[in-house]
């Protein structure tokens, strides 16, 4: 009987066909996609905490609407994702629990400081940029409230992504002092930015099965290669530098060759001991508790009007 199961999925997944919540999928692939797209949700969540550090201190009314608008997105993306990933079978209060109590993971970009306003053009630029070569690939991932859901996500990441790139134009053309402060962020935001796509193929846990699955639709090395190749000529347009000397186009690979990512400050920051991690993870467990009236007279209401309905 399973037998047959399996080779109905393997053919859904061969002719490119979503999987749905109701179709019989392997527990494997059930609690794979549940491990990704949770911690997807909690990258979002937790990545409004950065960037909402200098929602009170933006320049100008016009930067503070949109880093207001970008946050508010991501916070949406989280609930969007958070969702989908209920359709398998798992609560949100369970899925809330293992981020706060530390079992979750979540990209380990929003472990930085955001120290100065560009980083906030930074973060747009790069993360952002990071996020939707990331994201694209997703919007054709087999299970189908993620890939509904990426639809969705990557509309709204472009708009990220050009406030960001825009912010870094005024600065990298502003006076010696932005400049230099644009380019610090450079420096700074550079190589977190590509330890997002995570470990390299070959020491990548879930790449092979991802890719059979086609929940991956790229490899995490395929992905930061576009995104460097991408990102190199819009960094020569602002007139800074990237902060790799091995950085050297290559001719017959037509991409650019980089030099070797700090693995162990990716794990380090991974397992929990990057500069920020337990002030992003003591913010959100004092949001979720302080929260929890809110949460509570929103359902004293909600049964309150149910009643009043039925009567
Ligand atoms: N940060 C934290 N953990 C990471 C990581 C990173 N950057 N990259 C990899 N890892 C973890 C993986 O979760 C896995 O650990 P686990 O088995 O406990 O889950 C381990 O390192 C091995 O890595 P793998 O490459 O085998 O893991 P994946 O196949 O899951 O690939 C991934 C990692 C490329 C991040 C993939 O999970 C993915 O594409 N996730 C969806 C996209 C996403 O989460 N983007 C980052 C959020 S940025 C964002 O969207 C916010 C933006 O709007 C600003």
């Amino acid at each position: 009987e399973i037998k047959n199961l399996e080779e109905i999925f393997d053919q859904k997944i061969a002719r490119d066909e979503k999987i749905e919540p109701k179709d019989w999928m392997p527990e494997k692939y059930r609690q794979t996609h549940i491990r990704q797209m949770s911690q997807h949700a909690h990258s979002e969540i937790v990545g409004m905490l950065p960037e909402g550090n200098w929602i009170s201190r933006a320049p100008s009314l016009r930067r503070k609407v949109a880093l207001l608008a970008k946050v508010q997105d991501e916070a949406g993306h989280g609930l969007y994702l958070y969702s989908a990933t209920e359709t398998l079978g798992v609560s949100r209060e369970e899925l809330y629990e293992q981020l706060h109590s530390g079992k979750a993971k979540y990209s380990s970009i929003f472990n930085y400081p955001t120290v100065t306003w560009a980083d906030i053009g930074a973060i747009g630029w790069l993360v952002d940029g990071a996020a939707i070569i990331n994201q694209v690939p997703l919007c054709n991932t087999s299970f189908g409230p993620y890939a509904r859901a990426m639809v969705r996500v990557c509309k709204e990441e472009s708009f990220h992504q050009r406030q960001g790139y825009e912010i870094m134009l005024t600065l990298s053309k502003g006076t010696k002092a932005q400049k230099e402060m644009a380019q610090d962020a450079l420096n700074r935001w550079w190589w977190p930015s590509l330890m997002m796509f995570g470990p390299t193929d070959d020491k990548s846990t879930h790449t092979a099965q991802s890719m059979k699955w086609k929940l991956k639709r790229k490899t995490n090395d395929e992905l930061r290669q576009q995104f460097i190749d991408q990102t190199v000529p819009q960094a020569e347009i602002l007139g800074l530098s990237i902060p790799d000397k091995d950085l050297k186009w290559n001719e017959e690979r037509k991409s650019y060759d980089f030099g070797e990512i700090n693995w162990d400050e990716f794990w380090q920051v991974v397992k929990g001991h990057g500069p920020c991690n337990r002030e992003r993870l003591q913010t959100r467990v004092n949001a979720w508790e302080n929260g929890a009236w809110v949460r509570d007279a929103a359902m004293a209401y909600a049964e309150k009007n149910a009643e009043r309905k039925i009567k």
